[in-house]
């Protein structure tokens, strides 16, 4: 189990010899503050914990004094499409109400003639554009000019059902197979879905509904998922009402996602914004998001399934994502995350009216880890509990998790972090059998709450400066001296 975690092993290594982990910290920040000092004109705001950024090729730490600066650099730009082409050459009917899901497969059919000769651009004109789910090819653009609108059918017949997930081992709600995405792709590269603002409406209600009357027969589809592709590009496009989760990279590599909105009722079930599951180098940035359930979420499958499939999401950025979810967190990592999560950045989050700002979710039968998540600069307003660790909910796929498979937590660096009218302190609730470690907070206030609200902390530990009011003692046995 060890040696498939080299992020621990790393610190196990460095806190070797004699080395205390507070010693070793610290010798980190000094490593990290000489890296700053040496690559960069000073910047005031730069501290040791803030971590800008960091190369995907060498995996070295970069420091970017850009706060607009992006995390998109490892995409692969594409070039010019050499076909292009409009839904309404293959027949396409944009008047809301004609069913287009043969014009889009029979375009999408034509496209994929040129993945290795060219590319192509399938242009979604202004228009509403009623469809069931189709494909993506390769070396593809799906471009929705202004006042486009791609609106998901209501009939479930239109969105087939296909193999549940291997990592997942079932679907995620019903057993069995599950309903594919609206806009899928699969084994796909260079792909781009873009536009002027253009929208990709779901339609969702009426699989809500199902999901609430309890007539659901198999797992919603979510309104765009791609599986095992990779140079992937989703950005200046509205993605309303999905169905189930909105954007759900799989077994992806080299994945931006950027400038987007994304909106769904606020007690619409399960309909989190973006999902990065089992995938390399993600990099999510300036999106709104408003949701029924998570905006960010990262994970990597459940229990034995997932630790069979053995996909870690890893190299994640998170980073200018502002929004609300009234039940859910702003960033959620787990609770399936028994592929292993690691490395994972969330930078400048803003998150208001929710129920937590970053939440860290796992259980008892999960196997995996989550190590190395450096969260810096969140603010928030009206949260419940801004952070929050949690183990589950006794949510398994089914009766052959192993209880011995215990989650192993370590390294959460959360610094700078601004909470106004908080509800409630933070909850960090480890497991028994396999506390978490290596918890640090840094400069941290959050306002509000009455002076007998104490932290809660149970099978953590860790070290903490600067933060209000005073943490648990679990985060006090180790302080260590606080960098300027
Ligand atoms: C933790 O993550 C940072 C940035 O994501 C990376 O540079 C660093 O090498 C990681 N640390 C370990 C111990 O893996
Ligand atoms: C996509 O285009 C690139 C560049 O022309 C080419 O190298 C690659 O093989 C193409 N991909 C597919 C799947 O055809
Ligand atoms: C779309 O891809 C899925 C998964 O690869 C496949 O099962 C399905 O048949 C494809 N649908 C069409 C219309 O090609
Ligand atoms: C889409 O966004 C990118 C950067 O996020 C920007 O450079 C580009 O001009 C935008 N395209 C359109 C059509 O708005
Ligand atoms: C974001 O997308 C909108 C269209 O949705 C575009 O007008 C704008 O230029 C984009 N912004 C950036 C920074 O790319
Ligand atoms: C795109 O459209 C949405 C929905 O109409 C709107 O909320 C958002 O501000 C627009 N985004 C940009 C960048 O214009
Ligand atoms: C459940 O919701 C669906 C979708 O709106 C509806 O068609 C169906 O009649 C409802 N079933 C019950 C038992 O309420
Ligand atoms: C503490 O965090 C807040 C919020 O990000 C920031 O404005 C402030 O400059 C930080 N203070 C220090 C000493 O780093």
């Amino acid at each position: 189990m060890e040696e498939k975690i080299p992020i621990l092993n790393k610190i196990k290594g460095g806190g070797g010899g004699g080395i205390t982990r507070p010693l070793f910290v610290f010798s980190l920040l000094l490593l990290f503050t000489l890296v700053a000092l040496f690559s960069l004109q000073i910047n005031s705001e730069y501290s040791v914990f803030s971590i800008r950024a960091f190369d995907f090729i060498s995996g070295r730490v970069v420091s970017i004094p850009d706060p607009q600066q992006s995390c998109s650099g490892f995409f692969e730009e594409v070039l010019e499409r050499k076909v292009v082409k409009s839904i309404k050459d293959f027949g396409g009917i944009g008047d809301g109400k004609t069913l287009n899901t043969a014009a889009f497969r029979r375009a999408i059919e034509f496209m994929a003639r040129f993945k290795a000769s060219g590319g192509s651009q399938l242009v979604v004109p202004k228009g509403r554009w009623v469809t069931g789910s189709f494909n993506l090819t390769s070396n593809f653009t799906l471009f929705l000019q202004h006042g486009a609108v791609i609106l998901g059918s209501q009939d479930p017949n239109e969105w087939p059902i296909i193999e549940a997930l291997p990592s997942y081992g079932r679907g995620r709600e019903r057993l069995g197979a599950r309903h594919i995405s609206l806009i899928h792709g699969n084994g796909l590269s260079n792909v781009v879905i873009t536009g002027e603002n253009g929208t990709i409406d779901g339609q969702g209600k009426m699989w809500w509904e199902l999901w609430w009357n309890r007539t659901l027969v198999h797992t919603r589809g979510h309104l765009v998922e791609l599986v095992n592709s990779q140079n992937i590009l989703i950005q200046n496009l509205t993605l309303l009402n999905s169905p189930f989760w909105t954007i759900h990279p799989v077994y992806c590599r080299n994945i931006v996602i950027r400038n987007m909105t994304i909106l769904a009722p606020l007690n619409a079930p399960n309909t989190d914004g973006i999902d990065a599951d089992s995938s390399l180098n993600v990099c999510i940035e300036d999106c709104y998001i408003e949701s029924g359930d998570d905006l960010v979420s990262v994970k990597s499958g459940w229990d034995q399934y997932g630790m069979k499939i053995a996909r870690p999401s890893s190299n994640i950025i998170v980073r200018r994502v502002r929004g609300t979810t009234p039940t859910c967190s702003g960033v959620g990592i787990g609770s399936e995350m028994s592929g292993g999560v690691s490395n994972v950045i969330i930078e400048d989050l803003h998150v208001r009216d929710s129920a937590a700002g970053v939440r860290i979710k796992t259980d008892i039968g999960r196997g995996g880890y989550i190590a190395n998540v450096t969260i810096n600069n969140m603010r928030m307003e009206r949260v419940k509990v801004p952070i929050r660790f949690s183990r589950g909910a006794n949510d398994h796929p089914d009766d052959k998790w192993d209880p011995k498979a215990l989650p192993k937590v370590r390294g959460i660096f959360i610094s700078n972090v601004v909470s106004l009218e908080t509800k409630r302190p933070p909850l960090l609730e480890g497991i028994e059998e396999a506390p978490f470690e290596d918890i640090h907070m840094k400069n941290i206030s959050l306002f509000g709450l009455a002076p007998s609200m104490k932290w809660n902390c149970e099978f953590i530990s860790g070290s903490s400066c600067s933060v209000f009011p005073a943490p648990c003692s679990q985060l006090l046995k180790n302080e260590f001296q606080c960098p300027n």
